[in-house]
């Protein structure tokens, strides 16, 4: 069976309602069906529709956007991942042993097994939901991949022991969270965090590793890209001299291959990781969905 096929079997096999708990959604081609409250879910273009009852959407609008892809041609990404390469390996190893979910995977995807789950119908998105009601049952992925999605959502606490409630037991969750990055909504924005904070966040969790991901330098250039836009006046002042630094930021981000592995640089980050395991017995996390 190839990868594409196993992840349309995993999805079918792990889909759980978001309402009320129950397990196992009775799916066709184009419904699935929950046992319980009898709520119907739809499929949305290759995706399954499955997001809490009365999940708002409002803010997304801008990512299907026409001509978004221009404009981040234009503006070059602000901050250089350091982990880029052993996160990709890890999806690999975990994809061999059971199903994998990127948890607001935005637009890209890690890997043929892996499941996307997102607020809207992005491209490649699986399955439409929340992080704060995953549709999945309890213990079915072998790894949870939370990037750069926790400063986003209202309630950080809920989220990860909605991941504690859908890994099976061993089972590892890899999150970053930015520390000192500029204001961005996707669609809101709501909080940072320190290696502490992250720690206590994961704190039911067995650490693996927890450090940088993004260094100090991508931080540094993000702050001096947004201070050279406060200091002009006009919007298309804005937009050239946000463009300009932003270049010189992209060129700056690269001195991170060396400061973010420095013992300090969390201090001054753009983001850290957590990379944890589930422990073997279930019972150390959280096991009901929120509701
Ligand atoms: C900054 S993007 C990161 C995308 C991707 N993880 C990456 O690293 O490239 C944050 C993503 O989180 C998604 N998101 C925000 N709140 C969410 C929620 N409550 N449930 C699921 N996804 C959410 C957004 O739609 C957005 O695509
Ligand atoms: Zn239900």
């Amino acid at each position: 069976m190839s990868e594409i096929d196993e992840r349309a079997g995993d999805i079918v096999r792990l889909l759980a309602c978001p309402a009320c708990g129950g397990p196992h959604l009775i799916v066709d081609a184009s419904s699935a069906r929950c046992p319980l409250c009898s709520r119907e879910y739809r499929r949305r273009g290759s995706a399954w529709n499955v997001s809490p009852p009365g999940a708002a959407l409002a803010g997304l609008e801008s990512k299907m956007a026409p001509g978004r892809n221009w404009r981040r041609l234009l503006r070059p990404g602000l901050s250089l991942n350091v982990n880029r390469a052993r996160l990709l390996d890890m999806v690999r190893v975990a994809s061999a042993e059971g199903a994998v979910l990127d948890l607001g995977s935005g637009e890209r995807r890690l890997g043929d097994r892996v499941v996307n789950l997102e607020l809207d119908l992005f491209p490649n998105v699986d399955v439409i939901g929340s992080a704060l009601a995953l549709p999945f049952i309890d213990g079915g992925f072998a790894l949870v991949v939370c990037q750069a999605v926790m400063e986003h959502v209202s309630d950080p606490r809920c989220v990860v022991d909605e991941i504690g409630r859908v890994l099976q037991a061993g089972g590892r969750v890899y999150a970053e969270i930015p520390f000192m990055q500029g204001y961005h909504a996707d669609p809101h924005d709501y909080q940072r965090f320190t290696i502490s904070g992250i720690r206590t966040l994961f704190a039911n969790f067995e650490e693996v590793e927890c450090g940088v991901c993004v260094g100090p330098a991508s931080a540094f250039g993000w702050m001096l890209t947004e201070l050279a836009g406060l200091i002009v006046p006009t919007r298309v002042g804005k937009i050239g001299v946000r463009f300009a630094v932003g270049w010189f930021a992209a060129l700056l981000k690269q001195c991170d291959r060396w400061l973010a592995r420095r013992p300090d640089a969390h201090r001054i980050a753009g983001g850290l990781y957590f990379l944890g395991r589930k422990a073997p017995t279930s019972d150390a996390v959280a096991s009901t969905p929120a509701a």
